[in-house]
């Protein structure tokens, strides 16, 4: 169908089952996203940002039990029940990804063009030369100067900054058509971030990608995404365009997340707003909104059943609140 989104994910739930405990890390979220489009993943540590995106894409770490329900579309392709070979052929070739620790996808003991060459071995069939010549010309894409000579590092002998940039190239490799980016800043300097950030951007417009990027941060979202979901233990909060969301958040979670940004005419020295309280235990029963013991405008409807994901009067923005939804029907 010419209309359907890239990806669309509906009611999606992942239950993870280890020898000790069952959890349920992502409880029934919906969203999708349109090639050329950024969708922001915003939410607390422990939300299920992470294991929304790649237990889809069997990417979870081996001991671990993991069963999906609900349905995650590509390109019109249902993912949950793929057998692990086809998921294998669409991983890392269609869709790219970044992991949240930039390290863990590379090699320190193989040179970095070989790394990235044999992706593009692997993925688009190519010969080694081949491969090595798209090697350089992804090497420059990331905007490495001196690209010939980097092929030839390891990537211990690279900063922060250059290690992350060819991260990027490695994801690129296979001509994604989405990248799913998992916090791919966090763990580089603040002016650094801003220069990958930059990259990310450009190159998902240029080559008219999809992204996905997963972020604690709000500035980044501003800057970056299109749309925006907002998780909240497990679930999602409220979701829509960046510009709707941003300018008038609804739901009291929203809020606080935003109102916790930093401002300029912050008086130095003064305190950081965060949210009061702490997020539930994942696999503690939560009965009615996740959210209601740690918001100022619970009332008792609030604690009695899981609140609907509900569409508002700028119809593109959703919320799961009964307070701002009284009245509404569910979407
Ligand atoms: N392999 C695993 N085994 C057991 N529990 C897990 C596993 N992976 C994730 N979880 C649990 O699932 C929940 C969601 O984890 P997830 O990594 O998706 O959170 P996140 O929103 O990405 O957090 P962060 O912002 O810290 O990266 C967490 O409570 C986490 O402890
Ligand atoms: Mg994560």
């Amino acid at each position: 169908m010419q209309n359907e989104p890239l990806l669309s994910v509906k009611n999606l739930t992942v239950d993870l089952l280890t020898a000790k405990s069952a959890l349920r890390p992502v409880d029934g979220v919906s969203y999708a996203i349109r090639q050329g489009q950024c969708l922001a993943i915003v939410g607390e540590s422990g939300s299920g940002k992470t294991v929304m995106n790649f237990a889809p894409l069997g990417l979870m770490p081996t001991g671990v039990a993991t069963n999906l329900s609900g349905s995650v579309r590509f390109e019109g392709q249902e993912l949950i029940g793929l057998s692990e070979p086809e998921v294998r052929k669409l991983r890392g070739k269609s869709i790219g990804f970044i992991f949240q620790d930039p390290m863990s996808a590379l090699n320190p003991v193989r040179r970095i063009g070989r790394q990235i060459a044999e992706m593009a071995e692997l993925h688009l069939n190519m010969s080694p030369r081949a491969a090595e010549a798209r090697a350089l010309d992804l090497v420059k894409l990331v905007g490495i100067s001196d690209p010939a000579a980097r092929l030839s590092q390891y990537p211990h002998e690279l900063s922060g900054g250059l290690r992350q940039r060819i991260v990027i190239a490695i994801a690129l490799a296979g001509e994604p058509k989405l990248l799913i980016a998992d916090e791919p800043t966090t763990a580089l300097d603040v002016t650094v971030q801003a220069q990958i950030l930059r990259l990310l951007k450009d190159l998902q417009q240029r080559l008219n990608m999809a992204m996905v990027l997963i972020t604690h941060d709000m500035g980044v979202v501003a800057g970056a995404a299109d749309n925006i979901v907002v998780m909240y233990a497990a679930r999602a909060a409220e979701c829509g365009p960046v510009d709707k969301v941003l300018v008038n958040p609804r739901h009291p979670y929203t809020r606080g997340l935003i109102n916790a940004i930093p401002r300029r005419d912050d008086p130095i020295g003064s305190e950081f707003r965060g949210l009061p309280g702490v997020p539930p235990t994942l696999g503690a029963p939560i009965q009615g909104c996740a959210f209601a013991p740690r918001c100022e405008f619970a009332v008792a409807a609030c604690t009695r059943a899981r609140p609907p994901m509900v569409p508002t009067a700028d119809s593109n923005v959703c919320v799961a609140c009964p307070v701002v939804n009284q009245g509404k029907a569910a979407a």
